[in-house]
């Protein structure tokens, strides 16, 4: 059965959701997006990810083309006319159409794309074995704190993971690891999970804030502040945490195991806790 997306305003079968080849999201990258994840038919940390695209496209000095009342509704629409139960919300927000130039239009409306995806984000495979990851060199733009369709140096990073027989990469800038290719990265040395610290470097993941409150609550302590490679490679543990993957536990790091090379006991509570309260608080 073919899903049904919200393209500018209509309810459409995906065959016929269609946008402009003047958008200047296909021609520009210029477009924020946003990922939230269902639960159990609920949207997950809706208000996180609300708060992050108004902030996004305001560094971009874009508008949006919906309250966020709207985009709400619209979010628990297309779970419901889906039958989403576990998946994905993806969320698109361009400039708009017009004839191409590097300054931005005055007068583009902007456009607005939404779909969903059913994925398995409880029982993924993925979260009982752990993942291995390898370190490459972050070479994307000083923005990342922006959350951009700007997906290609990420996307060939993971390719390049692939073709060294990992899963992920993690990648590094001026000797201190990011952040993943699409998630935040974290190592537990003793009883301290270190994460880096928010800036233009990283994405503010709202999955990192939520499972840094669950943590301290559980009174583990947290150092949100850079890490090396070689530092991650003799934690104790590492994990990453994203809107799809929630508490992911990583195992080895360019193929060095971490600790035991198993998934270790501070991302298994984590993502215990994370996904409990996430149900709980699911909208
Ligand atoms: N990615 N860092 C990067 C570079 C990301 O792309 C993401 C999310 C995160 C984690 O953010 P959050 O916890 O808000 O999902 C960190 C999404 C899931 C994606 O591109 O599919």
């Amino acid at each position: 059965m073919s899903r049904i997306c919200y393209v500018n305003g209509d309810y459409v079968a995906e065959e016929d959701a269609k946008i402009s080849v003047f958008d200047r999201g296909f021609l520009f990258a210029d477009g924020v997006y946003e990922v939230t994840s269902v639960l159990g038919g609920k949207l997950i940390d809706f208000d996180g990810h609300a708060t992050r695209l108004s902030r996004s496209l305001s560094e971009l000095a874009m508008s949006s083309p919906v309250t966020r009342d709207e985009l709400l509704d619209i979010h628990r629409e297309l779970v419901t006319r889906n039958g989403i139960e576990e998946g994905l919300v993806y969320l698109q927000i361009t400039r708009g159409a017009a004839d191409r130039d590097f300054a931005y239009p005055a007068d583009a409306a902007p456009g607005i794309v939404l779909f969903t995806q059913t994925k398995t984000l409880i029982e993924s495979p993925a979260a009982k074995t752990g993942i291995r990851v390898v370190s490459l060199p972050d070479i994307r733009w000083g923005r990342r704190d922006i959350k951009t369709v700007q997906l290609l140096y990420p996307s060939m990073a993971k390719m390049e993971a692939k073709a060294k027989g990992a899963d992920d990469a993690w990648m590094v800038e001026d000797g201190h690891v990011t952040e993943g290719t699409s998630n935040n990265a974290y190592i537990v040395k003793g009883s301290t999970i270190v994460t880096r610290q928010l800036g233009n470097e990283i994405l503010a993941g709202i999955t990192r804030n939520a499972v840094l409150r669950f943590a301290r609550e559980a009174q583990m302590k947290v150092e949100e502040r850079a890490f090396t490679v070689e530092e991650a490679e003799g934690a104790d543990e590492a994990f990453v945490t994203s809107a799809t993957t929630f508490v992911q536990p990583v195992v080895s790091i360019n193929g060095s195991e971490i600790g035991d090379g198993t998934p270790g006991p501070v991302a298994r509570r984590l993502r215990e806790i994370y996904i409990e309260e996430s149900r709980k608080a699911g909208i």
